[in-house]
């Protein structure tokens, strides 16, 4: 069995994991150098076959375990290798300016918000972690009416709740500051929604305008998003749609001419030729009432600034916008 000194030579001078598989195969394949000797131990008469057999045997098991030690070591070794060739040098200075890119929700935050401060309006946040009175009670929503269903909310177990929607600091603004109040509230709300236009955790913008005279009503509010909507998206037509919420009363949400199609119907608008983008209306009384302000009126609206941002910029997976991939910024 010369074979056999042949191929421990060739284990051990062998440089790759494939090759040893190779010469693995070619000893214990089916056809292999020492299934054959096995087979061949039928034809050997039995008082020599036991001695052959024992032979094979330790042939078998010297060459297992030179092809156990060496697999261990080729394995280390391309380890190594790949290691070293991975290695990333931290402080090596990267003389390729990169420039910076504006994230498209702050870009739509910056716009949105440059506006209503041209128009005298000013900012105001509140807090993420709200109670049941600010969230839903004063607006309007008294504990198990139906339509606090409109936002499915995260709960903590001690009542209190991330805030689905930016419309608690308008009860916030009213009972903190004085008359007149013209503010926007720009801020992230959380609802329990994960689809292609829908994430946990989105942006909206409230607005608020209240004071004490009678004064305030939907023509305000009507020229202000008409002009608003002119501004973020240019030639367009803008359509007050008759709708519900607990908080304003009317109240309408508000479309504008798909920019897509210019109106004609396309996919993204459903073949409507319009694209909802808001929510708005007249401040019900019963919120003036649950903050204690009496003989004033208002008007209020609020926005989602993932839609707007979608809109402006063509993206149609609202997810995307949190993937935090440098590749999907570079193209603002
Ligand atoms: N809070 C509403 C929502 O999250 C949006 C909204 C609609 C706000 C009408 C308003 C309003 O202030 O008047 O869907």
């Amino acid at each position: 069995m010369e074979w056999v000194s042949n191929i421990l030579q060739e284990i051990t001078q062998c440089k790759q994991i494939r090759d040893l598989e190779a010469l693995r195969l070619k000893v214990f394949g089916k056809k292999g150098l020492l299934t054959s000797e096995f087979s061949a131990l039928k034809n050997i008469a039995d008082d020599e076959k036991k001695q052959l057999a024992k032979e094979l045997n330790k042939v078998k098991q010297n060459i297992e375990s030179l092809l156990t030690t060496k697999k261990n070591e080729l394995e280390e070794f391309e380890f190594n290798q790949k290691i070293e060739s991975q290695k990333i040098d931290v402080s090596l200075f990267n003389s390729v300016l990169s420039p910076t890119y504006g994230h498209p929700i702050n870009i739509t935050f910056d716009r949105i918000i440059d506006y209503f401060v041209g128009m005298n309006f000013s900012l105001k946040y509140g807090p993420l972690v709200e109670d049941d009175f600010h969230s839903f009670e004063a607006l309007n929503l008294p504990k198990f009416h139906p339509a606090r269903d409109m936002q499915d909310t995260f709960y903590f177990n001690d009542g209190m709740l991330l805030r689905p929607h930016t419309s608690p600091v308008q009860i916030r603004t009213m009972e903190e500051e004085k008359l007149p109040i013209r503010i926007i509230s720009p801020g992230a709300v959380f609802r329990r929604d994960y689809d292609m236009t829908h994430s946990p955790m989105f942006h909206q913008v409230e607005g608020l305008v209240v004071d004490n005279s009678k004064e305030i009503n939907f023509a305000n509010l009507k020229y202000i998003l008409e002009d608003f909507l002119t501004y973020m998206f240019g030639d367009i037509k803008v359509r007050f749609r008759s709708s519900f919420f607990p908080f304003t009363e009317p109240s309408a949400e508000v479309d504008i001419s798909c920019i897509f199609c210019n109106g004609l119907g396309c996919r993204v608008c459903s073949n409507t030729g319009w694209l909802e983008v808001l929510g708005c209306g007249v401040v019900d009384d019963n919120v003036f009432k649950a903050v204690g302000l009496k003989d004033v009126s208002g008007y209020a609206f609020g926005l989602g600034v993932e839609r707007f941002a979608m809109l402006l910029y063509g993206v149609n997976d609202l997810r995307s916008f949190f993937e935090t991939d440098l590749r999907l910024l570079e193209q603002f």
